[in-house]
């Protein structure tokens, strides 16, 4: 499985914030917004990455992310010259994909929470197409989805005025490589986009579209807003606080999975040594002897 982080987009939502910065750069607390998502994927032991932004933002990402080798994975990056929509993403990493599964994040799509490494370590899609469930109050601004006690999905529909539930669709799905056709042969929707709900509908006819409910136990933010910023960096500062555990901590994720040693681990605190950051670091080595 080969995994997508879609960090795109002109930010227009967020200006000014977003006039020179790109959005998936912005701070969520303590850290860049990209390494929530990138830390979700490494959490489902995906370790080829591409990384697809705008010709204006693409070399920022590079400097922040680099080749991936420091972390023990593998960070590709390829432009996408204008916003075609989500699903656009699997036609731009098609070389990238080649024959392989592929799952897709979005960039301003934050989760936290004990149970996610459990959840994203047994993914399997077994020739499927995986999305999650999330219940919020507000389900017209977001792809939904209704489905039955027993997981069979019954609709999924882009921001539909009317509801048939109360399930967003959070910005992580899997796909089987049958996706990079898929998205080929979709068209752009009213909005002139390439839906990612779309793609989402095929599978669903195929009777191939799995839905996994996020419990309680997991918090997902959409990011996309000034109140979405806010609440999502209250939300990561008080939960590290609390729980002494870091939240989207690309260098623990890679020590974790054994892609990376002690050694490394203590290179990488050294350049944030002065940080919170790089002293969190470094606590990991004495937790696994202690
Ligand atoms: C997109 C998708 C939507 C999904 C949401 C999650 O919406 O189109 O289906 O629920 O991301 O963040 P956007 O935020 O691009 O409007």
């Amino acid at each position: 499985m080969k995994g997508i982080i879609l960090a795109g987009g002109f930010g227009t939502r967020l200006f000014p914030i977003t006039k020179v910065v790109s959005k998936q750069l912005l701070p969520i607390y303590d850290k860049p917004m990209i390494y929530y998502p990138l830390s979700v994927l490494m959490m489902a032991n995906i370790r080829e990455i591409l990384v697809i932004s705008t010709p204006k933002d693409i070399s920022n990402y590079k400097i922040l992310l680099g080749d991936g080798s420091h972390l023990g994975i593998s960070l590709n990056y390829k432009i996408q010259d204008q916003p075609r929509g989500l699903a656009d993403a699997f036609i731009v990493g098609e070389s990238f994909i080649a024959d392989s599964d592929v799952s897709l994040i979005l960039g301003d799509n934050v989760f936290c929470g004990e149970q996610l490494n459990k959840i994203l370590n047994g993914i399997s899609i077994e020739n499927n197409a995986l999305i999650f469930a999330y219940p919020v109050s507000n389900p017209s601004d977001f792809g939904v989805v209704a489905f039955d006690s027993a997981n069979n999905v019954h609709s999924i529909e882009e921001k539909p005025m009317y509801p048939m539930s109360n399930y967003a669709v959070p910005g992580l799905y899997f796909y089987n490589n049958k996706v990079v056709k898929i998205a080929k042969d979709i068209e752009a929707s009213a909005r002139g986009e390439l839906e990612i709900t779309d793609i989402n509908r095929i599978y669903l006819d195929q009777k191939k579209l799995k839905v996994k409910l996020l419990n309680n136990e997991v918090k997902w933010f959409d990011t996309g807003s000034c109140g979405g910023l806010i609440e999502a960096s209250n939300y990561i500062h008080n939960y590290q606080k609390d729980n002494g555990k870091y939240v989207g901590c690309i260098e623990e994720v890679a020590y974790d999975k054994g892609y990376i040693n002690d050694y490394d681990l203590i290179a990488l605190a050294d350049k944030l040594k002065s940080t919170d950051y790089g002293k969190y670091l470094l606590s990991l080595l004495s937790r696994d002897i202690g």
